[in-house]
């Protein structure tokens, strides 16, 4: 169970075609883009899951399969940083571009459960209440990057939202992604970018570049109410709007 989930890989694929069938192309321009996100037209609302996840008991009476074992751990992601509000959480409703917002309401607090193996370097983050259809905590490349790859001195930079599974290491991958079902704009996505330090709840992300190689990886949060992760925080918030760093932390249920 500590490995890759073949099989959330494969119900993935499953649900991919509705999503995939909804995506209308959006043309990129050559202009250099100011904002991080796309014009707000033709966004397509994305499904939640439940406010409260299921008990095994209420998913087999809708004829689900059951939550994975016990040595998953679930909690919810604390946000900290200027602008974000105290205490701040990742909420379970994103934004209307399918990234993931900040809340101070920890009734909308997202809740997030990862296998616990030591050997693991980076662990996936499945979401357990947020949106339904990409049920991993993932990063999304950024509609006006040009290019994925993170690196200091560039304003390239990834969404924080709701992806389907991607392999420890793996480059950006074409999977079904929030971003992608909400704006048509296809994006690729990452999902076991994140390092947990189990003493300390610190939770920080690890982007692959399409090199294979490991940039430094900042998030930071756009007074807009959305997360991203940029390997120049600077540079970002010149090209897009000054965005403090934040930090996140697992807050275990
Ligand atoms: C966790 O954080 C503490 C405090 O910053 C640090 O001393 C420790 O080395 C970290 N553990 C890991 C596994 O990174």
């Amino acid at each position: 169970m500590c490995s890759f989930n073949f099989y959330a890989v494969f119900a993935a694929l499953l649900v991919a075609p509705a999503l995939v069938g909804a995506r209308v192309p959006v043309t990129r321009t050559s202009m250099r883009e100011t904002a991080a996100n796309p014009a707000a037209v033709g966004l397509a609302p994305l499904a939640l899951a439940h406010r409260t996840p299921l008990t095994n008991a209420q998913r087999l009476a809708r004829g689900l399969t059951p939550n994975r074992p016990r040595f998953n751990r679930a909690g919810t992601i604390q946000v900290t940083g200027a602008g974000t509000g105290t205490p701040a959480f990742i909420s379970r409703v994103p934004n209307a571009f399918g990234e993931y917002a900040v809340t101070t309401d920890t009734a909308d607090a997202l809740i997030v459960q990862y296998t616990d193996c030591a050997d693991a370097s980076v662990i996936d983050l499945a979401t357990l209440n947020g949106i339904a259809d990409v049920p991993y905590l993932g990063a999304i490349t950024g509609f006006a990057t040009a290019l994925q790859d993170l690196r200091r001195g560039s304003s390239a930079y990834a969404y924080i939202g709701g992806t389907d599974q991607t392999a420890p290491g793996a480059t950006p991958q074409a999977v079904s992604n929030s971003f992608m079902a909400a704006t048509g704009d296809q994006e690729e996505a990452e999902s076991a970018l994140w390092t947990l330090n189990r003493t300390t709840g610190a939770l920080s992300a690890q982007w692959v570049n399409i090199d294979g190689s490991k940039p430094e990886t900042i998030i930071v949060y756009s007074p807009e109410n959305f997360l991203v992760i940029t390997g120049d925080p600077t540079i970002f918030g010149a090209s897009f709007g000054t965005s403090p760093v934040v930090t996140l932390t697992f807050v275990a249920a």
